[in-house]
């Protein structure tokens, strides 16, 4: 049991999406009135991973609710790096474009560094771009990755405090881990707004016995490894938040395939005081905060 006899209370991903969405699209009505267009995001697909499309379909319907004109453009699989880039650098010059972004993983032939490098960074609304990524070391002001923006926005609008407490991220990946780490230690002197926790990385080469013995301090702990059944209930501080980054697509005994986080959920939803579930927690959150970057660097495009 939790530190009040209780189960965790559930952070309802998809009611903050929607709740953010419905703001989001009265914003961009207002917004598209006022200077006759709608922001525009293309996004870049390459190949047919299912999973991929099943990503691009549900940004694409987001921006269809929210008032952002979408596309999306596909490439085949055997697509060389070269005629990549020249997409993208195609759709840099488009005026008519506000935002870019290239589905991940692409295929192992294209560097994925040189794809990011190549997004104007006054489009990236990944913020995948060199430039972007190190200006969030610096704490300016810029484009953070979504499923970054998405955890920060369901702690904040669960009232969990980051100021002095204790965070263990585990996944160290540039495009989560990283600068979910960067984004937690932020200091509030410089631009960004600070959030002032102190921030345990944790990775594939961290002890399981040193993890266990890192997460049993934090305050807040986040997963987003891909490791199913990683953070269990003996690894949790009584009344800890637990935010489940990670998806994860398993077989079950009927054969059907069902999507699972890092967190064993049942048993730890019995020990944290907040959870987020998987399906319905990060993922839903990192969609509407695509299209609050997207709204963001179209209202920057206007400024310019
Ligand atoms: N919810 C969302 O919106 C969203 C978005 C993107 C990715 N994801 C999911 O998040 C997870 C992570 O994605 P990624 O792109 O960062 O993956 P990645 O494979 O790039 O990185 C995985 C990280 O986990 C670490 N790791 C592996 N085993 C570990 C262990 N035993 N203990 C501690 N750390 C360990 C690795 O060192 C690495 O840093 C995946 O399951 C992915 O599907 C979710």
């Amino acid at each position: 049991m939790s530190a009040n006899g209780q189960s965790a209370l559930l952070i309802d991903g998809k009611k903050i999406a929607e709740d953010i969405q419905n703001k989001l699209r009265d914003d961009i009505k207002t917004w598209s009135e006022l200077h006759k267009r709608k922001p525009t995001l293309v996004a870049v697909l390459v190949g047919e991973d299912p999973a991929s499309c099943k990503y691009i379909e549900k940004k694409m319907q987001a921006a269809e609710y929210v008032g952002i004109d979408s596309r999306t453009e596909k490439l085949h699989e055997s697509v060389t790096e070269d005629e990549l880039i020249t997409k993208v650098v195609e759709l840099n010059k488009d005026e008519s474009v506000d935002g870019i972004l290239v589905q991940l993983p692409v295929p192992q032939h294209i560097s994925e560094r040189n794809v990011c490098n190549a997004v104007d960074p006054t489009k990236d609304v990944d913020g995948f771009h060199i430039m972007n990524v190190g200006k969030l070391s610096l704490n300016m002001m810029t484009f953070v990755p979504c499923t970054v923006l998405a955890v920060i926005e369901l702690l904040a609008r669960t009232g969990i405090e980051t100021f002095g407490k204790n965070v263990v991220i585990c996944g160290r990946s540039k495009n989560i881990g990283l600068p979910l780490s960067m984004l937690l230690h932020s200091d509030a002197r410089y631009e960004l707004p600070g959030h002032e926790a102190t921030v345990t990385l944790c990775h594939r080469h961290t002890p399981p016995e040193q993890l266990k013995v890192f997460t049993k301090t934090a305050d807040i702990i986040i997963s987003a490894t891909g490791v199913v059944g990683l953070i269990k209930a003996d690894m949790v501080k009584e009344g800890a938040c637990v935010i489940d980054v990670g998806i994860n697509r398993i077989k079950t005994q009927e054969g059907k395939v069902k999507l699972v986080g890092d967190v064993d959920f049942s048993a730890v939803r019995e020990v944290a005081g907040h959870i987020t579930p998987v399906p319905g927690g990060v993922g839903p959150v990192t969609v509407a905060m695509l299209m609050k970057n997207t709204f963001q660097a179209a209202m920057d495009r206007l400024k310019q």
